[in-house]
């Protein structure tokens, strides 16, 4: 058996991707590893459920926001309370800062230099500072639209990498009204810039023919939370699952019961689970989630410049689900409108200035699960208390782990395409296997995510381990 080795190493938590050929050289198998487990379950026992969402948001430095916010939400489920109303909106603020700031670093920064530069183009000049050269209003644009997301958690959180501010019950203060001003001035800009990039990915759509067909374009199901109406919802909900023709598999699941239907499977080379929909099987049971699973599983967003942009891009599937995780990208875009839509409604919404933030109480559950859709999808805390509130067991479905079998299956579908059983690694094949992985956005603790590029190194062997070609990127 021939087996292609690519490293992804980058800061913490490196990946390892592994292509196996069977003997007629085709690919037989691809493998995405997370080679270094973090041991966050087990990191927080012997903690509070109060201290828990400060903990947790510093468990990864790229999406603390999402791990504070699920955190807080599984402290309400064991406090058995409901934040009051201006708590639950702040939080969802929050949350659309951090979809407006993290879909932005994925597109501008990351990828946009592989989209609109191309996948052959010379690697000295693909990436942000070559998209600066040849577009500068573009990356400006970036830049700007990352700054007022990170700009409405900071005006919320107080600090911006760690923000401790959701907690069990509520969050610990309301907007300011200078805060609020500053916001809403800021808001005509956001739209102006989020808008522009969307019309132009839709431009672009026609010329990434190739792309869509090969970066992970296939049959699954999609997972995501909604509104007890079907709308898309990020924060709170029930979830629903959809198949490829946006049929409706499952609605209404209560996602504390998410042990019911969601298995998650562990296989010996990899630290990432491997979750499935259980009524399927493993690896059968595969499903997707984040910003393509959210567009496929709601009926509508609720804001119009949204669901005009769902509608053109339903219309692009004939109104079944969009099913190349390709087009990752244009959900982002879309969820970035959105983002920046309901924004805006929270932003003169006077509730969000209400000091009525905080629900106190002490543990009425030795149990709770919060559930919340971060920027990469669903991600899941559930932990187990004692009397004292300290925490017993710990289990965390991150969102990089439901798409952790699609996104094996993408490496295993680009790797087909480009090796066409060479012996020879061609260079266009890496920076494909990168742009793959990257429509994800995975975080494995944020690995792939931090850097513009991932270095690279493929070793392709021989059925007797022999090395038939070899070739290494730095970064
Ligand atoms: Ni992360
Ligand atoms: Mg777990």
């Amino acid at each position: 058996m021939r087996e292609i080795r690519i490293p992804v190493t980058r800061v913490e938590g490196h990946g390892l991707i592994t292509v196996h050929l069977d003997g007629g050289g085709r690919v037989r198998e691809a493998r995405f590893h997370v080679t270094e487990a973090r041991g966050f379950e087990r990191f927080c026992q012997g903690r509070t459920v109060w201290e828990m969402p400060g903990i947790t948001a510093r468990i990864c430095g790229i999406c603390p926001v999402s791990h504070l916010l699920a955190s807080a939400k599984a402290g309400d489920a064991i406090l058995a309370v409901r934040p009051p109303r201006p708590a639950d909106k702040l939080r969802r603020l929050m949350n659309l800062g951090q979809y407006i700031q993290s879909h932005a670093l994925s597109f501008f920064h990351l990828s946009s230099p592989d989209l609109l530069l191309g996948w052959d183009a010379d690697p000295a000049k693909r990436n942000v500072l070559g998209l600066a050269a040849e577009r500068p209003q573009l990356a400006l644009d970036g830049i700007r639209l990352r700054a007022f997301g990170q700009e409405i958690i900071a005006a919320l959180g107080e600090r911006r990498v760690h923000p401790a501010w959701a907690v069990p019950g509520g969050v610990r203060s309301p907007l300011s009204p200078e805060a609020r001003d500053r916001l809403a001035a800021k808001l005509p800009e956001a739209r102006r810039i989020a808008t522009d990039a969307l019309e132009l990915y839709e431009k672009s759509v026609p010329a990434w023919a190739e792309e869509v067909e090969t970066f992970g374009n296939f049959p699954s199901l999609f997972m995501s939370l909604v509104t007890p109406e079907g709308l898309w919802e990020h924060h709170d909900g029930r979830l629903r699952f959809v198949d490829s023709d946006r049929r409706i598999v499952a609605d209404g699941l209560d996602p504390s019961r998410y042990f019911e239907f969601i298995g998650e499977a562990v296989e010996g080379w990899s630290y990432l689970k491997f979750p499935y929909w259980r009524p399927l099987g493993y690896p059968e049971g595969m499903y997707r989630v984040g910003p393509l699973a959210r567009l496929n599983c709601c009926d509508r967003i609720g804001t119009p410049l949204a669901d005009e942009a769902l509608r053109r891009f339903r219309e692009s599937a004939g109104g079944k689900a969009v099913t190349s995780s390709f087009h990752y990208h244009w959900a982002r875009l879309i969820e970035i409108v959105a983002a920046i839509e309901r924004a805006a409604l929270y932003l003169e919404d006077p509730e969000v200035l209400s000091s009525r933030v905080r629900a106190e109480a002490g543990v009425n559950e030795l149990s709770g699960v919060g559930v919340h859709e971060a920027p990469r999808g669903t991600l899941l805390h559930h932990y187990e208390v004692d009397e004292t509130g300290v925490i017993v067991r710990a289990n965390l479905i991150v969102s990089t782990g439901h798409n952790n079998l699609a996104m094996n299956r993408t490496v295993a579908q680009i790797a087909e395409r480009y090796l066409q059983g060479k012996k020879k690694i061609p260079e266009g094949l890496l920076n494909r296997l990168e742009g793959g992985i990257r429509a994800y956005d995975p975080c494995l603790s944020c690995s792939v995510h931090a850097a513009g590029r991932m270095p690279l190194r493929v070793v392709l062997l021989g059925p007797e381990g022999e090395v038939l070609d070899e070739v290494v990127r730095d970064p």
